[in-house]
């Protein structure tokens, strides 16, 4: 018979045990919250108040609703009050000697049949079962962050559990609106063992001054539509709670990519863990607050960094394709004079009629006035004589993937343009200095990575080579802001920040499921209801095919040499088969 949970425990008051506490609470279970001393019962009562306040102001809650809510939960300092306890769940820090510890006591303290479930993120629950005298009732139940938002829990089945037990709590999930997947004892289970290859990897772009962390954490927010950037996503998980998970999980998998850039453990040891302590990767108002300050390395206001910007009215783009187009309507519903370059005057017209297409859905759409789009036409002139560009301020360039292509462009280009002309580069994969060095300007060439499609997505990855000038940089980066764009910037390096940060965690996806560790559908709600992204690796990798997804991480592979950047087998296996996603009607998944 399952178990009846009405009363259940909470070990550790932090950033998750007070959000499980009131998920419990909530779902109108009494629970005992327990932290070690005083103080810090307290600050797991001011949580759960402030928490629910919140909700109280955003109409959510009822104020009769909370004071039951809180009036559910008892708070103390003592383990002794768990007797009562059908389930107790520890969310203590993420170190195993202490786990262990607790759990040790906790088996003497609850009934024989009470279950006991650990919040760890990637510790081994089954060493942390067998610190009790009877490890069968024990189970991982790895709730997410925060708690009362996020709708997945992973519950974490080791060989020892009883059928029963991991069944009752994976009911018990569900009755408190959660998706419950069941997974094996593995560090980092599904979604952690995903998510933080991808942090460690932001936190050591950031670390190497690649970028920002403004222009990393908005890069991910704009470029693949994640709630928050990877930098923020530290500072809320806690620096120290991140630094152990990387580290068991380093220490169970020997990837480096898990070994924890030494940036964090410099933070930690410095009190810095990010939003609990008020200052982390950003500054905070307060500990505990959301709240974003200005801190030293905020970027300064627009136009206080000294650099003189070129004039630019007059736009250039080459190409006829699906970016093309795009691009050349940004600038166009942007007052930009553009001259766009086709190779025969049938794609000039082909490229003419998708901008003419596109214009005249916005309208439908309500977005675009009928002048506004008229007045847009009027800036474009279509050609097909390269020569034409000779007086624009401004090339992008967004013809075909080639670098012997591209090359053969920008020695054009450099011929015909004027002096002081800047020539952009919409690569997504070849290094931008390769058209540089071809030039005699290589001072004025920089890339200019949008994003499919140019019109709708706000986000342009600004890339500066060894040899572009700053205020080349600062001139794009102007003209970004100017037509609606987010411009972020960093190094010529393959895969820029998006691609480079993206594609490895999708193909660890890929890896995963080729362990058999989960299904594709696990993985993908792990990652959608876990972690709050848009799409699951495998629907997003059947989205951008299989073939360009190959093709991006081989590119990375040879880049940075490193070896858990080498693309998955069954990456390779699939796209050798034909199945690219679902422009051939088979993927990961098969298509009607
Ligand atoms: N932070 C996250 O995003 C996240 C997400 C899922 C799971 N987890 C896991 O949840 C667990 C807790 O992490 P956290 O981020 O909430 O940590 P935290 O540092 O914010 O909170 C830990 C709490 O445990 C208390 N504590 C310490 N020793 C104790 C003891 N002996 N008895 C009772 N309470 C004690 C501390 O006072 C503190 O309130 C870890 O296992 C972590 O891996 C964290």
């Amino acid at each position: 018979m399952a178990r009846d949970f009405s009363t259940v425990g909470v070990i550790g008051l932090g950033t998750m045990g007070a959000g499980i506490v009131e998920v419990f609470a909530r779902n109108g279970f009494d629970v005992v919250a327990v932290d070690v001393d005083d103080a810090a019962v307290e600050r797991g009562r001011t949580h759960l108040q402030h928490s629910t306040d919140r909700a109280v102001s955003r109409g959510k809650l009822t104020p009769e609703d909370q004071a039951a809510l809180i009036g559910r939960a008892t708070f103390t300092s003592d383990l002794g009050d768990l007797r009562d306890c059908q389930l107790v769940v520890e969310a203590v820090p993420e170190q195993l000697d202490l786990k262990k510890e607790i759990f040790a006591k906790v088996d003497g303290i609850v009934a024989p049949d009470a279950v006991l479930a650990t919040n760890t993120s990637s510790l081994p629950v089954t060493e942390i079962a067998v610190a009790t005298n009877n490890p069968k009732r024990v189970v991982g139940m790895h709730f997410f962050n925060p708690a009362p938002v996020l709708k997945f829990v992973e519950v974490v089945r080791t060989v020892v559990t009883e059928d029963e037990v991991f069944e009752d709590v994976t009911g018990l999930a569900q009755r408190l609106g959660k998706q419950p997947v069941v997974v094996g004892d593995k560090a980092g289970f599904i979604a952690n063992a995903l998510l933080f290859g991808y942090l460690n990897h932001a936190v050591s772009m950031f670390e190497s001054r690649y970028a920002s962390r403004e222009d990393i954490d908005a890069a991910m927010r704009l470029g693949c539509g994640y709630p928050m950037g990877p930098l923020a996503l530290m500072d809320l998980i806690g620096l120290d709670t991140a630094y152990e998970i990387l580290d068991t999980m380093y220490k169970q998998g020997r990837d480096r990519l898990h070994a924890p850039s030494p940036i964090i453990k410099q933070m930690v040891s410095a009190g810095l863990k990010g939003r609990k302590s008020g200052r982390g990767f950003y500054t905070y108002a307060e500990p505990d607050s959301s709240q974003v300050v200005t801190d030293p390395l905020t970027p300064r206001p627009e136009g206080e960094d000294g650099v003189e910007k070129r004039q630019v009215s007059r736009v250039g783009v080459v190409g006829s394709g699906t970016m093309a187009t795009g691009i050349v309507e940004v600038f166009a519903k942007a007052g930009y004079d553009v001259v766009f370059v086709a190779r025969s005057e049938t794609k000039v017209e082909a490229v003419q009629a998708a901008l003419t297409k596109s214009l005249e859905k916005a309208v439908q759409r309500g977005k675009l006035t009928e002048e506004a789009r008229d007045e847009a036409l009027r800036h474009v002139t279509g050609t097909a004589q390269l020569d034409d560009l000779r007086d624009v301020d401004l090339v992008v360039e967004a013809v075909v993937e080639d670098l012997g292509v591209k090359r053969a462009l920008f020695e054009n280009l450099d011929e015909i343009c004027k002096p002081g002309a800047i020539l952009a580069t919409t690569t997504s994969s070849l290094p931008v200095v390769e058209c540089a060095a071809v030039t005699k300007r290589p001072q004025d060439v920089v890339g200019m990575h949008f994003f499919n499609p140019a019109q709708v997505m706000k986000l342009v990855e600004v890339v500066s080579t060894v040899s572009t000038a700053p205020e080349v940089v600062a001139t794009v980066q102007d003209l970004c802001a100017k037509v609606g764009k987010h411009a972020v910037t960093c190094g010529d390096r393959s895969g820029f920040i998006v691609n480079a940060l993206l594609f490895p965690y999708l193909n660890d996806a890929v890896k995963m499921l080729e362990a058999n560790y989960a299904t594709a559908d696990a993985i993908d709600t792990a990652m959608k209801t876990g972690c709050g992204l848009p799409m699951g690796p495998f629907e997003l990798l059947d989205v951008v095919g299989l073939d360009v997804a190959l093709a991006i991480q081989r590119q990375l592979y040879l880049e940075f040499r490193e070896p858990g950047f080498a693309p998955a087998p069954l990456l390779e296996h699939l796209v050798t088969a034909g199945y690219l996603g679902r422009k051939s009607g088979r993927g990961f998944r098969t298509y009607a």
